[in-house]
């Protein structure tokens, strides 16, 4: 912002609290949630969703695991009512979930939103009015606080006077005063026991007290100032739950929530992937998976996130941001080389521990990588992409995890490349399939100038242990017969190729392995040769359904590697 647009700014008061006991907590359990999706996350959508949609997510949101589920505002509109009686009229709403509807301090709004609850078990009435010095002079027209409070206490007078007529369903009361993250501390404190009192709570059937941020105006450190100070100074704290509602303007929304938590807090209201207005509510997906990343059960099911994304896309048309914590297209997904490295390294020492037996209490630690990614539905094959940034593990991990090809370490680097030049050259990331296409083309049977064509292997009559090779080989478009013998099929072929005067290398590295997964049982061998002149190495990669020609072609893929590069 230029200076003379930063004048009218001015710091948001701390809240004079010095023996704040907060910072020194840690969280060990996890809170009562509230999903506010069918309502702040419904009314902020460009398209609402209609009946149908909201059915689906509700289910969506009672599979996921949530109690409370606030259903909307059956006073605002017919949809919003119609919604409220289809879920009770079709029977949606599981014996242990209740429902919560919201409504303003506004008679006839009251009296309909208590229509909508009929034939409901239990339900939770949400009233709610602003609070904030800003909003009763710029919203009200300059209300006293006196007034604004009369508001409350006449809604829940009424509220009282219906739910003792409706005795069918087991009411829970619960008071927002909404926009309470800039209302004096005093007087939100004193508008809400001025409902209490009518309310008349007891431990049994308390009352909830939503303490909203309504505008995230400040950090999270004032947030839990303010959320410790009204729990130390409301008087029977004992009769109340104190429910968090942020908002994420700031972008804080989810440290807000964990730090009122710790300053005393016992329930949540949020929305999947941080839905809502403006910059939206408080992402309880991530508060949730960020305590399962400490150890903490919180009875909501995210082990298939994917396809929680895919209906919440699909009834909100929203998309979930690429780099959202935990469900974002690319959180799992490393580009950077050392990253990638680590991260395979880490997986691979958890692969060998978990089959040395240290299976169930393992601790995770990979880097990079807070949670194992398959815990929330996510898939190793999204993890690493390769792009020109990337580094040799990276391909490595793919060619292995994807292809089931365990290359040499020392032609990891050879590999890389080549893979990340033709990254460079499409000028974007390379699928997994197209990082086995590179290698193939570059690495795999190589077969010019130098072909093999057929083979025959004896053991010597004489000799235990010595092999006798007799190949069919085509060399620059010359077919002919060449014969060797060696300890092996590839010393006896070396030798061959020695006695037809193409020895040309040193054979420095030899290695195979049946390929992981494949169709067809193929084996795969790598060979490394040294150039007799210059000394330089070169590595080849035979593939074939015999162990001993994957190695023959091999040797021949890495002698014509070395004559491409001489
Ligand atoms: O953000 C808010 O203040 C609200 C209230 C109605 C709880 O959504
Ligand atoms: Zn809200």
């Amino acid at each position: 912002m230029k200076p003379e647009n930063i004048r009218k700014y001015r710091p948001f008061p701390p809240v004079h609290l010095p023996d704040r006991t907060w910072p020194d907590r840690t969280l060990s359990a996890a809170p009562i949630w509230c999903s506010v999706d069918l309502r702040d996350g419904n009314q902020a959508l460009p398209v609402p969703m209609n009946v149908a949609e909201k059915l689906e997510m509700f289910d969506l949101l009672v599979d996921v695991g949530f109690k409370q589920i606030e259903i909307g505002f059956p006073s605002a509109a017919d949809t919003e009512f119609n919604f409220a009686r289809r879920l009770v009229e079709e029977k949606r709403i599981p014996a242990d979930v209740k429902p919560q509807v919201l409504v303003q301090a506004r008679e006839h709004l009251i009296r309909r939103t208590f229509e909508s609850l009929q034939g409901m078990r239990q339900a939770i009435v949400h009233l709610y009015n602003s609070t904030s010095p800003l909003q009763r002079r710029v919203t009200f027209g300059d209300a006293s606080q006196a007034q604004i409070k009369k508001l409350a206490t006449d809604g829940a007078t009424l509220i009282k006077e219906l739910a003792a007529a409706t005795p069918e369903t087991a009411i829970t009361l619960q008071y927002s005063p909404e926009s309470f993250s800039d209302t004096e501390l005093e007087f939100a404190l004193e508008i809400c026991e001025a409902v209490m009192d009518i309310w008349e709570p007891d431990t049994e059937n308390k009352i909830i007290l939503n303490l909203p941020a309504t505008v995230e105006w400040t950090t999270p450190n004032v947030h839990a100032d303010q959320i410790e100070w009204f729990c130390r100074n409301l008087k029977e704290r004992d009769k109340a739950i104190i429910s968090l509602h942020t908002h994420n303007d700031r972008g804080t929304g989810v440290a807000a929530t964990e730090l009122g938590l710790l300053a005393g807090a016992d329930r949540v209201e949020g929305t999947l992937f941080g839905n809502g207005e403006r910059t939206g509510n408080l992402d309880i997906v991530n508060v949730a998976l960020n305590m399962n990343s400490h150890g903490i059960p919180t009875g909501l099911d995210f082990s298939d996130l994917p396809s929680i994304r895919a209906v919440y896309e699909r009834v909100t048309r929203l998309n979930v941001p690429e780099r959202l914590p935990y469900s974002g297209e690319l959180v799992f997904t490393a580009f950077s080389g050392s990253h990638q490295d680590a991260i395979k390294k880490g997986m691979d020492r958890r692969a060998a521990e978990q089959a040395a037996g240290k299976n169930g209490d393992l601790p995770w630690g990979v880097p990079y990588l807070t949670i194992d990614p398959q815990d929330i539905g996510r898939s190793y094959e999204a993890i690493i992409r390769i792009n020109a940034q990337s580094g040799k593990g990276g391909v490595a991990y793919i060619l292995d995890r994807e292809h089931g090809f365990d290359l040499p370490k020392t032609m990891h680097p050879e590999v890389g490349r080549l893979v990340y030049s033709q990254a460079d050259t499409m000028n974007r990331e390379l699928t997994v399939d197209e990082v086995r296409d590179v290698f193939f083309e570059h690495f795999v049977n190589v077969s010019e100038p130098l072909a093999l064509v057929d083979y025959e292997l004896n053991h010597h009559p004489a000799e235990r242990g010595q092999v006798e090779c007799s190949a069919t080989i085509i060399f620059e478009g010359q077919e002919s017969k060449i014969q060797g013998q060696g300890n092996g099929p590839i010393n006896a072929f070396v030798h061959a190729l020695e006695k037809a005067g193409l020895k040309t290398f040193n054979l420095t590295d030899f290695r195979s392995h049946a390929v992981r997964g494949g169709s067809d049982a193929d084996s795969a061998a790598y060979v490394q040769l040294k150039e007799a002149g210059d000394g330089r190495l070169v590595w080849g990669c035979g593939v074939d359904p015999s162990i001993e020609m994957a190695g023959l072609k091999a040797l021949v893929s890495a002698y014509n590697l070395l004559s491409k590069s001489s």
